[in-house]
């Protein structure tokens, strides 16, 4: 399509970001905003009414920026019902009905896309599901939460304790509203769900990763790594063994030889291993406004220009178990 018409459901950070970010591409116009609370900035394009989205035939695509899973749920389902392509970076809704969203993407002939669902700012799941094409992806693993990321990074270079950090992290627009999900690794768990899903042509549910979060880690103890010259971030993995799926998330310590113990601050690097490929990795800014913001306008300027990864388009058989009993990991 030569200009595509856009609706955003959601003016948080990434749906401002979004919304910041369309200005640089071409062909594209946010025709409509449904907010909570209308803003005086975006008078005449906002509504409280997702049906003045869902009705409005001049709608292409629907962005939805709300996140978590009710109502966003409801109104991306509604969106591809009603013939319009949908791209997200609301990671709880793609890990936890990524079949569902996929079977109504192909029901209703539309696209859906959620590239910034994991890794914010970096194409990683855009170029994770690219190199699956002619390819059999073998493990992904990485530090996919900029939250948790900038704590540790702060705890070791500048000393300082978790709670100092943590308000930091939330000030820059890093954190989730319940920073739990962050802290706790639930975030880092959803994402490593969605990576897996598309690394392995399978759908894995949420509560079969076992996660450890960086939550219970004191001053005393980053002192102690740093003593012996180790670096501690949060990591998510996941595996193929045989026919079956092996994932987890654990706070992990790295020598100064791994590319991780590098990373810093709100960035993320994530990494996949190809049979045919070996190796390949994806560094940038994993959380806050413009980068996600960015990414999600990237998915819909590839829909725009026909671009398509579809994982149903694959061929290979499709493991669906997860069988965490043949690491040594939890
Ligand atoms: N809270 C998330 C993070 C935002 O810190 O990585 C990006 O998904």
């Amino acid at each position: 399509e030569m200009h595509m018409n856009i609706a955003i459901l959601g003016l948080g950070t990434v749906g401002s970001g979004a919304c910041e970010a369309v200005k640089s591409a071409i062909d594209l116009e946010v025709t409509r905003i449904l907010v909570r609370r209308p803003k005086p900035e975006y008078a005449d394009l906002q509504t409280e009414d997702i049906d003045d989205i869902l009705n409005d035939p001049n709608i292409d695509l629907v962005a939805e920026c709300i996140g978590g899973i009710h109502p966003a749920l409801e109104y991306v389902l509604g969106a591809m019902e009603h013939g319009k392509h949908v791209v997200t970076a609301n990671k709880a809704l793609v890990s936890a009905h990524f079949e569902e969203l996929e079977n109504c993407a192909r029901k209703n002939g539309v696209q859906f896309r959620f590239t910034p669902s994991a890794g914010g700012g970096i194409p990683w799941l855009y170029n994770l599901q690219r190199a699956g094409r002619c390819d059999t992806i073998e493990e992904v693993h990485g530090i996919v939460n900029g939250t948790c990321n900038y704590i540790l990074d702060l705890m070791h270079t500048k000393g300082l304790d978790f709670a100092e950090v943590l308000r930091d992290a939330q000030e820059l627009g890093y954190a989730e509203s319940d920073p739990g999900a962050d802290i706790e690794g639930w975030d880092t768990q959803r994402k490593c769900v969605i990576s897996a899903n598309l690394a392995f042509r399978t759908v894995i549910p949420e509560d079969s990763v076992p996660v450890l979060g960086i939550h219970h880690i004191l001053a005393e103890d980053i002192a102690f790594f740093n003593e012996n010259g180790l670096t501690c971030r949060l990591l998510m993995n996941a595996s193929l063994q045989g026919d079956a799926v092996s994932a987890y998330v654990e706070p992990t310590l790295l020598t100064s030889a791994a590319l991780e113990s590098g990373v810093g601050t709100n960035y993320n690097m994530v990494s996949l291993t190809g049979k045919n490929v070996g190796p390949l990795s994806f560094y940038g800014q994993g959380a806050g406004k413009m980068p996600t913001g960015t990414s999600l306008v990237h998915d819909i300027i590839d829909i725009k220009d026909g671009i398509s990864f579809s994982p149903s388009a694959s061929t290979g058989p499709a493991p669906s178990k997860v069988d965490n009993t043949k690491t040594s990991h939890p």
